[in-house]
């Protein structure tokens, strides 16, 4: 059998390790938000599994919506220029959004992000990503809800691809560098 498994050099994060950290963010978020009815917004694709294991650990009234953007390509290099290839459809004015993505690298995507939540007038707005890698932060960022510093290196996994695979492991790994095209 071809198993994507066999691509792996290592597990980074098990899967045990990412469902107990995200238990303790949306008990976090859980506190903040405490009678308030949150729109979570996630940033596909890498988001999806983040955001989908998330909501269901936090127990408020909330709505969920989708932003789709495109700043990789398939590289493994942030370009900086960011696209929406799908905006959001919940009316967000006067509402408290969370932002949830999967990783932060350069954080030009989530900078750009953000700036264009903010102009459609929400209460407020917050930030929650899984992983965060503050080495190749280019701008300064305050990011809210972080699930795992790491260090400079690509990884994939729960949501985050490489070349568009991978997206479907359930843990986070480092490929073998023999399958980087
Ligand atoms: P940034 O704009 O440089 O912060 O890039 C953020 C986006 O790049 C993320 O949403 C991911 O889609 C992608 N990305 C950054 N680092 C990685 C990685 O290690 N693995 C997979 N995708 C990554
Ligand atoms: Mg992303």
């Amino acid at each position: 059998m071809n198993s994507m498994h066999n691509d792996i050099e290592a597990v980074f994060i098990d899967e045990a390790r990412l469902q107990e950290r995200i238990i303790e963010i949306s008990s976090q978020i859980n506190k903040d938000y405490a009678g308030k009815v949150p729109v979570v917004i996630g940033i596909l694709k890498g988001g999806f599994l983040f955001l989908s294991d998330l909501v269901r650990a936090i127990s408020l009234p909330l709505e969920v919506d989708f932003m789709a953007i495109s700043s990789y390509g398939s590289g493994t290099t942030s370009s900086g220029i960011v696209k929406i290839r799908k905006d959001i459809d919940v009316d967000i004015l006067g509402r408290d959004v969370i932002i949830v993505e999967d990783i932060v690298d350069s954080g030009l995507s989530m900078e750009y992000i953000k700036d264009y939540i903010w102009k459609h007038k929400p209460a407020s707005v917050r930030t929650c990503v899984l992983l965060d890698k503050p080495e190749a932060h280019k701008i300064d960022l305050d990011i809210d809800y972080v699930g795992f510093e790491i260090s400079n290196e690509f990884v994939v996994g729960y949501g985050l691809d490489y070349a568009e695979l991978y997206r479907n492991l359930p843990y986070i790994g480092i490929l073998k560098e023999e399958c980087y095209t």
